[in-house]
């Protein structure tokens, strides 16, 4: 018996109530499969902490969390913390060491929700947005000097390395390739930064050499927001920056129904290092402790998790488990304009994964 040992970070607010959820529909997922099992070590990091401790997480948490095969996180941020301090703090501090560079976040929209946009179905929108995730916008590089003064100045420089946006390149070309469409679409604003993004560009040129069956495209950040919301079918695989990539991925869970269903991995795709697993949406403190949050993200993020940890059977069987559920209006949280209970939902689906025959 194969044993994946899984760190969960729940953080703050309803990621705690989502990652409690995320861990019983695993344990279901090993019980109905047989062939492994999943040891999780709780990490009570995040504001909590903070507010005890000072910082986010203690000295020495990223050695901890080495010795394990995967992340699973819930969400950071609180209304009395600055979230420039619990962003760093915590979910940086874990993607930045471990070079989780490749932010992988799939859009469909599952049976039984429905997209805002007029007329379009499942057929039309099956994306994956591949976000840079560990440099561009999100390097952390700049400051402030003559703080308070009239002349204050604060600089926010982005970085884009030859390295860096080769290596996210290839990945996405690669994924374009693995999907059935073989279509890719690099964003970039290029005609405004004139700098990094026409390197990002002339990398783009580059890396499509090695992959002359994919068919790709380019397109500026703004108008792709009009493309996505106009003409989602023509859409398959997205490369953007971190910044880019954070925009339009909170537009594609919208367009897909709720940001409540949406999935993340943040991989290091070389397993140099642990990969990180989470829900897109955040700590959610408006519906904190109500018992309504959607699931379902932090559930698809799962599925993600076990095609990682080499369980492809289980990841599958998961995902029919999450889209048995979604079916079925009565099981609707209240994001999706439905009365059910986190507890409903993962009663569920635990339900429909052990009663899965196929
Ligand atoms: C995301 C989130 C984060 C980000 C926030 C919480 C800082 O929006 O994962 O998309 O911008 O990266
Ligand atoms: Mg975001």
């Amino acid at each position: 018996m194969k044993t994946h040992k899984i760190a969960a970070i729940p953080g703050d607010g309803i990621g705690k109530e989502v990652v409690a959820a995320g861990l019983r529909v695993l344990d279901a997922c090993a019980t109905r499969d047989g062939t492994f099992t999943v040891d999780v070590a709780n990490f009570p990091w995040g504001s909590d902490f903070y507010k005890a401790n000072g910082v986010l997480m203690p000295e020495g948490g990223i050695d901890e969390l080495k010795a394990f095969d995967a992340i699973y996180f819930g969400a950071v941020g609180a209304p009395d913390v600055p979230d420039h301090l619990t962003l760093w703090g915590l979910r940086l501090a874990i993607c930045q060491p471990f070079d989780q560079y490749a932010n992988v976040r799939p859009t469909r929209i599952l049976p039984g929700i429905e997209s805002p946009l007029r007329g379009v179905t499942a057929e039309d929108l099956d994306w994956v947005i591949v976000r840079e995730n560990s440099e561009g916008e999100y390097a952390g590089q700049g400051g402030r000097s003559h703080r308070g003064l009239p002349e204050e100045v604060a600089t926010e420089v982005s970085i884009f390395t030859r390295a860096g946006v080769t290596r996210i390149m290839r990945f996405a070309f690669q994924l374009a390739q693995s999907r059935p469409r073989k279509l890719l679409t690099v964003v970039t604003k290029s005609n405004a930064q004139r700098h990094g993004m026409v390197l990002w560009d002339e990398i783009a040129r580059e890396v499509a050499i090695d992959f002359p069956d994919v068919t790709w495209d380019k397109m500026l950040v703004d108008a792709m927001t009009v493309r996505m919301t106009l003409n989602p079918r023509s859409l398959d695989t997205i490369v953007a920056t971190n910044l880019h990539a954070d925009i339009l991925s909170d537009l594609a869970a919208a367009l897909a129904g709720s940001i409540g269903i949406a999935p993340t991995a943040n991989l290091n795709p070389e397993g140099r290092f642990p990969s990180m697993f989470e829900p897109i949406h955040g700590s959610a403190f408006d519906i904190t402790g109500k018992g309504i949050a959607n699931p379902v993200g932090t559930f698809w993020s799962a599925v993600m998790m076990l095609e990682h940890l080499g369980e492809p059977a289980a990841a599958a069987r998961l995902m029919r488990a999450i889209e048995r559920v979604t079916a079925d209006p009565a099981l609707h949280t209240p994001d999706l304009r439905g009365n059910a209970t986190t507890d409903m939902v993962t009663d569920a689906v635990c339900a429909a994964i052990l009663g899965d025959n196929e």
